[in-house]
């Protein structure tokens, strides 16, 4: 499948637009449609009914290493400056950037990729042509040779046809692989050398409290729903009767300013995150991570993302963050990406007692080994914790010590955005006159289809429509359901297969002779008839819901 296809009809039926498109839209920045409302709101449902609702703290979940409870918060966005202080966020939440001195562009230093070419530049002005080797780049990750072919070509002031002329060397990287940048054409740049040496940038949008608020008021929208999280930790202990083990779950909107939000949603710089923190005993905890990682991957799958395009890799020990004593990530295949490479669906970690402890003691560094409190030259604290006693009293152990946490963090959009790419599907079916015909359709599951079921008269007279009113009533109590009457019967079911609208319920000539109806399903086109009766509890059965 193409992205651009993906796109369109992202766009055409109404899943998701640009921000503010009018005005030329805002890079980073994406509206849900009508569809797309409904779409997000079904895997932000399928995550909270699975992970919070629907558990049963009473019983023992296959391979967890005891029974445990969920709960849930709703927090602010903006929250305490002291808490990106201490969680680490204002010092080390950053990107490296570097800016391109001719085209005053910014980029992600990572994001750049290049490789190395050597070819005849044009001389001008009747000048003879010279040779010249230089890293040429591109922001494209997708068909980036061909980018690179682009860029090369009018670097060096070529044709289309003098692209043999070229002579690649090595593969294609990363300028953060390079040691200088001196022979790098920069994506949007005529000369090399105009990229400057990259540059931190901290990813948290700043904003002012107050009408006078100056820098000392200055605070941030949260980069991530977790810390509300950890700083209402006693507040949850104290309010509610939850023991350790216990999950907090929180679902809302995170903002980052990403230097190269890209790829449709999957880098943006407002996106909704799905959380939770799981709180247990340090014995334990490596027990936990595992359930955690294996249960959070087997989500995915019962969500209907395949086999193949799905992968759970475990972060070696380079990548672990200072605090993990392991972290896996659940990656998924998106077709933007080049051939064999995975994007982050979501991040489990294991976070030892890091949080509880920077929100208690003041922001954490490691030593060694152990982890202690960031100093400043004359000894005090670099960022000041709350003072506020964290820990957990086990009244049963009368044991009292710092929790340790396991954090399964998902990008709804992301996963959003995973299961669309999945659900994308083409083949031929028959038309109104039999006749095979390319189809689009959006291979939803049924938990995630924005629409359940579309009822259809076959014609507005001879009292189908009366009939179809009166089934459309009653579904639409229970499922979200569309009503169309418009246009031949094979277009209705073409238009609700393009938004993966499992069944299509049909009232023709026949429902008023013996009050059966057809049920069509999406994918087999299998249709069956069924006694309009009947119909709540045969999609009841069906949908799974
Ligand atoms: N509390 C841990 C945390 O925030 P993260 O790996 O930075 O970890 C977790 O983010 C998830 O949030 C990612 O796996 C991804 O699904 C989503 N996410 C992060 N940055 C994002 C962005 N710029 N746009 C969309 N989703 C993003």
């Amino acid at each position: 499948m193409e992205m651009e296809q993906l796109v369109a009809l992202c766009k055409r039926r109404g899943f998701l637009f640009q921000s503010s498109e009018i005005y030329g839209g805002l890079n980073g920045f994406w509206d849900y449609g009508p569809l797309g409302v409904l779409l997000k709101r079904n895997v932000k449902d399928a995550w909270w009914n699975d992970m919070v609702t629907a558990h049963n703290e009473l019983l023992v979940p296959k391979n967890a290493p005891s029974s445990y409870e969920m709960t849930g918060l709703d927090c602010t966005i903006i929250m305490h400056p002291q808490v990106w202080k201490c969680s680490g966020h204002y010092d080390l939440f950053h990107d490296f950037m570097v800016d391109c001195r001719e085209s005053k562009k910014r980029y992600r230093y990572d994001h750049i990729l290049g490789r190395k070419v050597t070819g005849t530049k044009r001389g001008e002005g009747g000048e003879p042509g010279r040779e010249m080797s230089v890293f040429i780049t591109t922001m494209e990750t997708e068909n980036t040779q061909d980018a690179l072919n682009e860029a090369a070509l009018k670097f060096f002031g070529l044709r289309k046809k003098d692209i043999e002329t070229l002579k690649w060397e090595g593969e294609i990287q990363s300028v953060s692989k390079l040691n200088g940048f001196d022979n790098v054409v920069g994506p949007d740049a005529k000369n090399p050398g105009t990229l400057t040496e990259p540059r931190e940038f901290n990813l948290m949008f700043k904003t002012v409290l107050g009408a006078l608020g100056g820098e000392d008021d200055a605070t941030f929208l949260r980069p991530e729903t977790a810390q509300g999280i950890f700083v209402n930790f006693k507040n949850v202990c104290d309010s509610t009767r939850v023991r350790v083990p216990f999950g907090i779950a929180q679902i809302g909107k995170s903002f980052r300013n990403e230097i190269t939000p890209r790829n449709f949603t999957f880098r943006s710089r407002e996106f909704e995150q799905m959380e939770i923190e799981f709180f247990c005993h340090p014995s334990q905890s490596a027990d936990w991570y595992k359930f955690w990682r294996d249960r959070r991957y087997s989500w995915y799958t019962e969500m209907g993302l395949a086999g193949d395009r799905l992968r759970l890799r475990e972060h070696d020990a380079d990548e672990l963050s200072h605090y993990s004593v392991g972290t896996a990530d659940i990656e998924y295949q998106f077709p933007f990406l080049p051939p064999g490479e995975f994007g982050e669906l979501e991040g489990i970690a294991h976070r030892g007692d890091f949080d509880l402890r920077s929100h208690i003691e003041g922001k954490l560094v490691r030593d060694g080994q152990r982890l202690v409190v960031e100093k400043l030259p004359n000894g005090q604290p670099k960022h000041r914790g709350s003072g506020k006693d964290l820990s957990y009293y086990d009244d049963i152990s009368k044991e009292r010590y710092i929790p340790h946490v396991i954090e399964p963090s998902a990008g709804a959009d992301r996963a959003t955005l995973a299961f669309l790419c999945e659900a994308y599907q083409v083949d031929t079916a028959p038309d109104d006159k039999g006749n095979p015909q390319e189809r689009t359709y959006l291979k939803f599951h049924p938990r995630l289809a924005p629409i359940k079921a579309a009822v259809f008269p076959l014609v507005k007279k001879d009292g189908m429509p009366e009939i179809a009113t009166e089934i459309y009533g009653e579904l639409k109590k229970r499922f979200s359901t569309f009503y169309d009457d418009k246009g031949a019967v094979g277009r209705r079911y073409r238009r609700q297969d393009e938004i993966g609208t499992p069944y299509c319920i049909t009232v023709d000539g026949q429902t008023v002779q013996d009050g059966t109806v057809t049920i069509r399903d999406r994918d087999s086109l299998k249709q069956e008839r069924v006694k309009k009766d009947e119909i709540v509890a045969v999609l009841n059965e069906r949908l799974g819901i």
